[in-house]
């Protein structure tokens, strides 16, 4: 029988989640990707160059847990200024793998913040050290909430240090941090959140380092989400010559993650990563071994994220009835 079309808009997701059931269910994504288990077509790209937009395609199907997704994402720099629209718009079609029917559309802004918080904790827990318990983060967006949540429930976080262009963001964070219960400062520069923490996370949209060598010591973990285009970084190149590098997939990292800078000069290449973080989900290669390592992890988001995290969300809505539901499409 045709099933019923939901609907779910941003005001019908924000807050429909907690963190702690995504951790897992990331795990879970990367494990299957890492035991051969998951379709993860490469990205593809649609370009508008004469309105300065780009639309990302992101298909993933994980066959154990029945789940399939397409997300649709664009970047559109003009948007705020000529149309009072966000830069990106995302939007997940969730399928259902035995009839190939979408069941759910849904705004995938918060599912997206969701996923990318989660993958920070879960390359925390698979690397950082255990004794690890001040959080630094540089860059208090949109993202930054997320990062604190999931990190928060990753290691045992006593102090959280937080930085950003627009200092009342890094106060804001700050606050949310304190309101948990932890000690929590917004600092002036960078570099004392980067000399003060033990986990890093960079959320910036920088296109030029913005961490230094220098300020890193010995036995860190550093997450960096922001980096998601060709010419973007957040970290000196220097910190990956001597780190533990640890990306969520070669291909779309050497193209659009931390390490794209390096590898378009031929300053790295694959042979600087240790692993994917996939590897290390399923086993197939240890976290961390010594307390000395820097590790680091590149993230560029991978669609078997967004796949997991988007059908918790549909499961939370059949459940509680939320947004709107419609006939199929093609009745
Ligand atoms: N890896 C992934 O899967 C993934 C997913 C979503 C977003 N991102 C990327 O993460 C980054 C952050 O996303 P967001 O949605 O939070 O963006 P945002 O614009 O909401 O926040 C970015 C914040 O960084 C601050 N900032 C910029 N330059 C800085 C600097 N030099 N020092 C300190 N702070 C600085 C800005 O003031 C802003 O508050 C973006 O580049 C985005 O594309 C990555």
């Amino acid at each position: 029988m045709a099933r019923k079309l939901r609907i779910l808009r941003a005001s019908d997701l924000n807050g429909t989640l907690d963190m702690r059931d995504v951790l897992p269910l990331i795990e879970q994504a990367f494990f299957e990707r890492g035991m051969g288990r998951t379709e993860m077509p490469p990205k593809s790209y649609l370009h508008f160059p004469s309105h300065e937009g780009v639309l990302l395609i992101m298909p993933g199907s994980l066959p154990q847990m029945d789940e399939a997704a397409v997300k649709l994402i664009n970047v559109h720099t003009r948007n705020p200024v000529d149309h009072g629209l966000p830069t990106l718009i995302a939007t997940i079609v969730l399928i259902s793998p035995d009839t190939g029917e979408p069941v759910c559309i849904m705004d995938g802004t918060y599912v997206t913040g969701m996923r990318t918080g989660a993958v920070s904790g879960v390359a925390t827990k698979l690397l950082a050290r255990k004794a690890s318990r001040v959080l630094g983060i540089v860059g208090a967006g949109f993202q930054g909430p997320f990062q604190l949540e999931a990190v928060r429930h990753s290691m045992p976080v006593e102090e959280v240090l937080v930085t950003d262009l627009v200092p009342e963001r890094a106060r804001n964070l700050a606050q949310m941090a304190e309101g948990f219960g932890l000690a929590a400062r917004a600092c002036e520069t960078v570099e004392e959140v980067v000399r003060g923490c033990d986990v890093l996370v960079t959320a910036t949209p920088s296109d030029r380092p913005i961490v230094r060598d220098e300020w890193v010591r010995e036995g860190m973990h550093i997450n960096c989400v922001g980096t998601y285009a060709k010419g973007k970084q957040e970290i000196d190149p220097a910190i990956l010559k001597r780190s533990i590098v640890v990306v969520d997939d070669w291909t779309q990292a050497s193209h659009a993650g931390e390490i794209n800078v390096p590898v378009s000069r031929n300053e790295f290449d694959r042979s600087g990563v240790y692993a994917e973080l996939p590897e290390v989900a399923a086993g197939l290669k240890p976290g961390r071994t010594d307390d000395r390592d820097i590790t680091v992890f590149d993230t560029t988001g991978l669609a078997i994220q967004d796949v997991v995290t988007a059908w918790k969300a549909f499961e939370v809505a059949e459940r509680e009835n939320l947004g709107s539901v419609i006939d199929p499409l093609y009745t």
